[in-house]
């Protein structure tokens, strides 16, 4: 067995590569968001950030797309099995699941994971290709948020996975600290304030987009 197989067969491999693609989709979603509040600048300044990142740099764009996706499939896959084998450690449920943090923390990981992967499919489809989008501008990306979040039921799925996405880096920035040696084993409330202060910054950050809109005060 080579050694990378070796590394990837173990729950601290795996767990490190979770830590390591966290921290490149964590650097990947503060960008973006900081990225997104062009949208309260006006349309033109909005639209020539889209167009940096589509036609002037686009060979880079193309190697942070790669490099994310990359990160979401080892991210999911080392998540996945890892629930997997945790399963067959313990092959009969408890027969009372006790409601203590841990098992609230890894039910909104998972699930909250799922939601996730539903609305980066979504969110691609959405504002990227256009595919599912009523109106899509190639040109047009402040037009197209606008439209796209009049839509109360849209802007409502967005608010949503913005809450799951809260969660998921209020627990996986903490978790993350943890496997790769930021913090020390035991609790450490500094560590649990900055992934709290990260998680609020960020799902804010992007939910002042749908929000402005659905409540019109962008239009
Ligand atoms: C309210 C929240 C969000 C808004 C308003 C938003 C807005 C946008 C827009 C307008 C684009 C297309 C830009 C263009 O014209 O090329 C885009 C692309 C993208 N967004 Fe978001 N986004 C949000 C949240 C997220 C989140 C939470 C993630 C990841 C977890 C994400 C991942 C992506 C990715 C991967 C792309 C494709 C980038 C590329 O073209 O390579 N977005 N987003």
């Amino acid at each position: 067995m080579g050694a990378l197989t070796k590394f990837w067969e173990s729950s601290v491999g795996k767990k490190i590569v979770m830590g390591a693609t966290g921290v490149i989709l964590v650097g990947f979603v503060i960008g973006h968001m900081a990225g997104n509040l062009q949208f309260f600048m006006g349309a033109d300044r909005y639209n020539a950030y889209a167009k940096l990142l589509k036609h002037d740099i686009i060979e880079i764009t193309w190697i942070v797309r790669l490099t994310l996706f990359v990160s979401v499939i080892l991210h999911v896959m080392a998540a996945y099995q890892l629930t997997m084998r945790n399963r067959a450690a313990r092959p009969d449920d408890y027969a009372m699941r006790a409601s203590q943090s841990s098992t609230y923390a890894s039910m909104t990981m998972r699930w909250g994971g799922v939601y996730l992967v539903a609305f980066i499919i979504y969110h691609l489809g959405h504002f990227t290709t256009g595919t599912f989008h009523p109106a899509f501008s190639e040109t047009g990306t402040w037009g197209n948020v606008v439209i796209g979040f009049k839509s109360i039921p849209v802007a409502g799925f967005y608010l949503g996975a913005m809450a799951f996405l809260a969660m998921h880096l209020y627990h996986g920035v903490w978790a993350c600290m943890r496997t790769l040696g930021l913090a020390r084993p035991s609790e450490n409330p500094l560590h649990r304030r900055a992934a709290l202060v990260i998680a609020i910054v960020v799902a804010t950050g992007f939910s002042l987009l749908p929000l402005s809109v659905a409540l019109g005060i962008v239009r």
